[in-house]
């Protein structure tokens, strides 16, 4: 976290967290919005992001369940019900795939039916190469979701896991992504 932490108009944080590597330093981050900011976090995770993280290292780091693509027994129906409780939802890693999906208002996983059923703000956070991310099509997707009324914060440099050179696009470090969230919510509350 920075020397200055960002105070949020956002206290429930559902993360939506999609299969890019950089998942692996997401526990990470949630230990910080928790223990640093106060926050609640709630995790839904894709398919390919358990295949990098389980959903129980996110239950562990978030003191909440977490919610995996297979269908838990608890009553009601996940999506609404955490589309509901979010003040906020952080796609975080955004990966190029979730970016398509939501762009073109596709939900066929909880995590992006969550994306399309959410009443709060999103904020998507994209993780990639620089190669994805320079695409047209990644960047026509992502000015889809400006223009439907998405945050995408712009990502910096990062080092790739394929090479180790600093060729990847990813995301700040998480207390400038809450800077850039609570920026992004308070400008739609002031106009
Ligand atoms: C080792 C590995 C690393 C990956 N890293 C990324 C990444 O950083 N960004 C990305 O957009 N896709 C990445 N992918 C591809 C995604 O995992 C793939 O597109 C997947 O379908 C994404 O699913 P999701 O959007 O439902 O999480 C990676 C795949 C593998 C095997």
């Amino acid at each position: 976290m920075p020397a200055t932490s960002p105070v949020t108009p956002f206290q429930r944080v559902l993360v939506a967290a999609c299969g890019s590597s950089d998942v692996v330093t997401l526990p990470q981050s949630i230990l910080a919005m928790r223990f640093a900011l106060g926050l609640q976090v709630r995790v839904v995770l894709s398919a390919a992001a358990a295949s990098f993280v389980t959903a129980r290292a996110f239950t562990a780091v978030t003191g909440e369940p977490a919610h995996d693509e297979h269908p838990g027994t608890e009553a009601g129906v996940a999506h609404l019900d955490l589309a509901r409780w979010a003040d906020l939802v952080l796609v975080m890693p955004a990966t190029a795939n979730t970016i398509g999906k939501a762009a073109h208002g596709i939900a066929d996983s909880l995590l992006t039916t969550c994306i399309l059923a959410a009443a709060a703000p999103v904020v998507f956070v994209p993780s990639m190469n620089a190669a994805m991310w320079d695409r047209p099509a990644v960047q026509r997707n992502v000015e889809q979701l400006r223009a439907d009324g998405h945050g995408v914060v712009p990502p910096v440099g990062v080092l790739a896991l394929s090479t180790g050179t600093v060729t990847g696009r990813g995301a700040p470090p998480i207390g400038d992504v809450l800077q850039w969230a609570a920026d992004f919510v308070g400008q739609g509350r002031d106009g």
